[in-house]
């Protein structure tokens, strides 16, 4: 992270972009401004500044109207097309009004007439640094803005934690900055991945989702990394992984604690070095892409145990979202259940009539364990099942309740979630006649992690698929 704790140094200076082709100007004019605490760049050549000035450049242009290749006026007019907000100030030929007039007429911020001693310039500067100041702040804003209410659509709730949640995700998002998402199975580690990802620089890209815990241990190295043709037995053909194909895009490592201490330490030399070596290739390739983490589990405590590295960690974790779980923000419930309902109801068919008040109290009562999947769950059941409000919702949280209040209270959290999942999973597969298939829809998660917790939890499916 040197790199971007630099950039962020020097961005606390004012930039001043210096465009002249006389060069005793340009090292005048330079070191003035540098004295004066700018951060100055200088072009002798104006084709060259175009080529680096983004529409978001932060800064000021100073620019010679007279120059062989590319004039300032022409010059002036291709930045404006850019970003008609930069603000430029030219510098003319002593009491060419002309050319003054020429200049303010192209868009130009200001003109300065030469030759000019470098302090008098450094007030029109600081004014010209201000008015773009504002511009920028208020586009981040304007931005901000517009995230938030595309964020409103896809994360449902307006709880605090949630709300804040959202402020974090709309401020994060731009910014190339690994994200730890962390939080209990179930409250949207991976829709907050995905958000993050459609609302960065890089939502034309690829978001590629792996799940650690679900790679086989065997093929871990060659799905993430890659191989060449013949590096191992079996390897017939070349092999992309999934890190190459996240380039330019975002790597979302899902269960980030399963990946096993040999691949860590693999991956933690892919983040610090940018480029990935395929197995039995020793040509590294350059990657480049955002990485986001998920972990339901606590890695300063995989640290302690030894099944985590500590170095690797501090790579991923330099922004950490922690999303509470449901029972912590109950504010959310009625609304999540109004709109999955709602949503599963169009879906169905069915009629659904809005929970009336004293059901919805009852269903804050629950602790949802399995969070807004157990929810989500739950709301869909609803719309499916026959009856009264009250007794469907009698059937639906028979087994519900069950789980907050009937296990032992010293029952750890992780055994209650494992118990919920446990007959979450049985009786989809139950309802749907052991096809693994309907299950992964019903219960809205990919295969590789319905067979894994299956594994995990020794539950057989009864029939073949
Ligand atoms: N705030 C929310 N608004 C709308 N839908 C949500 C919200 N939170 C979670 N969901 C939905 O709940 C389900 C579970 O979310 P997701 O898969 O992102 O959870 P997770 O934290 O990755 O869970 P796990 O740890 O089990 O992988 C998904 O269908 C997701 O769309
Ligand atoms: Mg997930």
């Amino acid at each position: 992270m040197t790199t971007n704790s630099q950039t962020r140094k020097a961005d606390h200076k004012a930039h001043i972009i210096i465009v002249d082709d006389d060069e005793a100007m340009r090292i005048a004019l330079s070191q003035w401004l540098e004295l004066s605490d700018f951060a100055v760049t200088v072009y002798e050549d104006a084709r060259e500044a175009l080529r680096d000035i983004n529409p978001d450049f932060a800064g000021v242009i100073l620019t010679d109207v007279k120059m062989p290749r590319l004039d300032g006026i022409t010059f002036t007019r291709s930045v404006l097309a850019a970003d008609p907000d930069i603000p430029i100030i030219l510098m003319t030929g002593h009491g060419d009004v002309p050319m003054a007039v020429e200049a303010m007429k192209s868009g130009a911020y200001d003109f300065v007439e030469k030759p000019f001693e470098p302090t008098d310039i450094v007030e029109n500067l600081e004014r010209a640094i201000e008015k773009r100041r504002l511009v920028i702040e208020n586009r981040n804003l304007r931005r901000q803005i517009a995230h938030r209410g595309s964020l409103d659509s896809r994360l449902i709730g307006n709880s605090l934690p949630m709300r804040a949640l959202k402020d974090e995700i709309a401020n994060i998002a731009p910014t190339e900055v690994p994200v730890l998402i962390s939080g209990e199975t179930g409250t949207g580690k991976e829709l907050v991945a995905r958000a993050i990802h459609d609302l960065s620089d890089r939502r034309n890209d690829k978001f590629v989702a792996v799940n650690c815990a679900a790679i086989p241990e065997g093929t871990a190295e060659s799905e993430l990394f890659g191989h060449e043709k013949g590096a191992f037995t079996g390897a017939a053909g070349q092999r992309v992984g999934w890190i190459e194909h996240a380039i330019g895009g975002t790597l979302f490592l899902d269960e980030i604690s399963s990946m096993p201490l040999a691949l860590q330490a693999k991956m933690l030399r892919v983040i610090e070095q940018r480029e990935v070596v395929r197995v039995g290739s020793n040509a590294p390739v350059k990657v480049d892409f955002r990485l986001i983490c998920a972990t339901n589990e606590d890695l300063s405590e995989a640290v302690t145990a030894r099944h985590f590295r500590e170095d690797l960690l501090f790579r991923i974790n330099t922004f950490e979202l922690a999303i509470a779980p449901l029972r912590d923000r109950k504010d959310d419930v009625a609304l999540l259940f109004d709109i999955f309902a709602e949503r599963a109801a169009e879906r169905f068919e069915r009629p659904y009539e809005r929970v009336t008040p004293t059901l919805t109290a009852q269903i804050k009562t629950h602790e949802w364990p399995g969070n807004v999947r157990e929810l989500k769950n739950m709301a869909e059941r609803y719309v499916l099942l026959v009856g009264s409000p009250e007794e469907r919702f009698k059937r639906l949280f028979k087994g519900g309740l069950e789980t907050a209040t009937s296990g032992p209270a010293d029952l750890a959290l992780a055994d209650q979630v494992r118990g919920f999942e446990e007959r979450v999973i049985r009786d989809a597969l139950d309802r749907h006649d052991g096809n693994v298939k309907s299950v992964m829809e019903e219960l809205d998660i990919p295969r590789r992690t319905l067979n894994e917790k299956m594994k995990k939890l020794n539950i057989r499916r009864d029939k073949p698929v």
